[in-house]
């Protein structure tokens, strides 16, 4: 179960990197981090950066990055960890950022697992391309009730 929830700073960005070196099978469908280096001014356009954790084990990483009015999704779970429910839960936590009302992704096509989970969460798929699809996600904005 995911006890804690770190917001990645300025301060404690090697976590990131730690996590990264610890899981190399996951790495190769996340490559998120091979095209742009870590550093505070990339992490800035970020509308949200988390690790999560089980204890004092990284189960996994999330973002919600801002590329000029588009937010792009990027999950990453541990690789000893997959299956067991925790990309379920860091979706969840990503979407439902209350600060946003669309979010786009890619994916390699044949990534299915991927494809799967981001299916089962409500995004759909908008463009396909060579290798990838792009997929998007409308975040509902519930209506506030009669009691309210
Ligand atoms: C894709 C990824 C985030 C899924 O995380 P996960 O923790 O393994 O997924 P969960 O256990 O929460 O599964 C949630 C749903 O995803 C789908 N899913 C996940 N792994 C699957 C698999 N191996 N086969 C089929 N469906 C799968 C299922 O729909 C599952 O729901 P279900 O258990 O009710 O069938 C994880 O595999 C991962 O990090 N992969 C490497 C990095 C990556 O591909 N990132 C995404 C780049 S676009």
């Amino acid at each position: 179960m995911i006890d804690k929830i770190v917001q990645i700073k300025e301060d404690n960005q090697f976590l990131i990197k730690e996590f990264l070196k610890a899981n190399p099978v996951a790495r190769i469908n996340f490559r998120y981090f091979e095209k742009r280096s870590l550093s505070t001014s990339l992490l800035k356009n970020h509308i949200v950066t988390n690790l999560y954790y089980e204890g004092l084990v990284c189960i996994g990483y999330g973002h919600l990055d801002k590329d000029q009015d588009i937010i792009w999704l990027g999950i990453m779970v541990s690789d000893k960890h997959r299956r067991m429910g925790f990309g379920d839960f860091i979706m969840n936590d990503l979407i439902s950022n209350k600060d946003v009302d669309s979010i786009y992704l890619s994916v390699d096509k044949i990534n299915l697992s991927a494809i799967k989970l981001y299916l089962k969460k409500g995004f759909k798929m908008i463009e396909e391309k060579s290798d990838i699809y792009i997929m998007r996600y409308f975040v509902t904005i519930q209506p506030p009730s009669a009691a309210e």
